[in-house]
């Protein structure tokens, strides 16, 4: 039987979210409006977008041993994520991330990742079986660069690697081992050395990932919808996104990668430029609401938005 399961490999961080009417200077101290804490990080986010559309989703990640660690798992368990292989760590606190997001949706984040930094290569090996069965794997960098890696040996499906937070120093296999790189325009910035900021500064970056090894990549570029291209016709595709008005964008990211996993495990029939069409409107459609996980939407956005074309 052909498994329709996205198995995602990555981070769970809990966001202290400060809503500011602007981001600080260096060194300024501004007052903020409102104060929430969210269950965020870059792969919990991946798996909850995918699982929240309908996807059968399975997370392979670590948390603390903390007041927040249970917390989390539960909330994984209500979005429908299976959290067999989530690991409590002792001695470790969950990680955490630090957000400030302004009155037009733009974003800050450090994080410190406290658990997420113990995910190891033997903690992928021991689940093996689950990584190579998956039709779709998802990758991020918030946990170790070496584990990103050996998950992508393992797979035998499609494998996403979003390459977030960027690295600019790192492992060539990064780029070249997985199905799909996927960055937006600063994240390209930092692997490529070239700037990023429209269609066209996309296309040369993306020439330079491919000619350092990427079988296919994708440059999501915000309002501007995304490019993708793979090395077999080296044809630039550009999807633009729907109109919207921004209240905050964190997790956009997380969002379109969710979707795209969902879609190419679950509605292959698309093929890879409608799938990124559709991920982009779903991206575009969490922006116009507060947080990550809270903001993403449900599989009624895919159904409406089929039925338009
Ligand atoms: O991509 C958004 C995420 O980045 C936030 O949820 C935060 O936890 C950081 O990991």
């Amino acid at each position: 039987m052909v498994s329709n399961q996205i198995v995602v490999i990555g981070s769970c961080m809990v966001d202290f979210v400060s809503y500011a009417p602007r981001l600080p200077k260096t060194g300024e101290t501004i007052h903020g409006r409102k104060f929430v804490t969210n269950f965020g990080g870059k792969g919990a986010n991946q798996c909850v977008a995918a699982a929240k559309l309908g996807g059968e989703t399975a997370l392979i990640a670590r948390v603390g041993d903390d007041v927040w660690a249970k917390k989390y798992i539960d909330s994984l368990c209500k979005d429908g994520v299976k959290v067999d292989y989530v690991k409590e760590t002792e001695s470790f606190s969950t990680g955490i991330a630090q957000i400030i997001v302004s009155d037009t949706g733009e974003n800050q984040i450090v994080i410190v990742a406290g658990a997420n930094n113990e995910l190891s290569v033997e903690d992928v090996e021991c689940v093996k079986d689950v990584i190579t069965n998956a039709a779709v794997v998802v990758l991020q960098l918030e946990t170790s660069e070496d584990v990103a890696i050996k998950a992508c040996q393992l797979c035998r499906g499609i494998s996403i690697l979003n390459g977030a937070p960027a690295l600019s120093k790192f492992d060539l296999q990064l780029l070249q081992l997985p199905t799909i790189f996927c960055v937006n325009e600063s994240e390209a910035t930092v692997f490529t050395g070239l700037p990023v900021n429209n269609v066209c500064e996309a296309e040369a970056a993306a020439t330079k990932l491919l000619f350092l090894g990427c079988k296919s990549v994708i440059i999501t570029l915000g309002p501007l919808g995304a490019i993708y291209v793979n090395n077999e016709d080296k044809q630039f595709i550009h999807i633009g996104s729907p109109l919207v008005k921004s209240v905050d964008s964190t997790g956009a990211g997380d969002a379109f990668i969710g979707a795209l996993a969902y879609l190419l495990a679950n509605e292959k029939e698309h093929g890879i430029q409608k799938s990124i069409q559709l991920a982009c409107i779903v991206a575009a459609d969490t922006v116009t609401r507060p947080g990550t996980q809270t903001s993403f939407p449900g599989p009624e956005i895919l159904k409406c938005r089929k039925q338009d074309n």
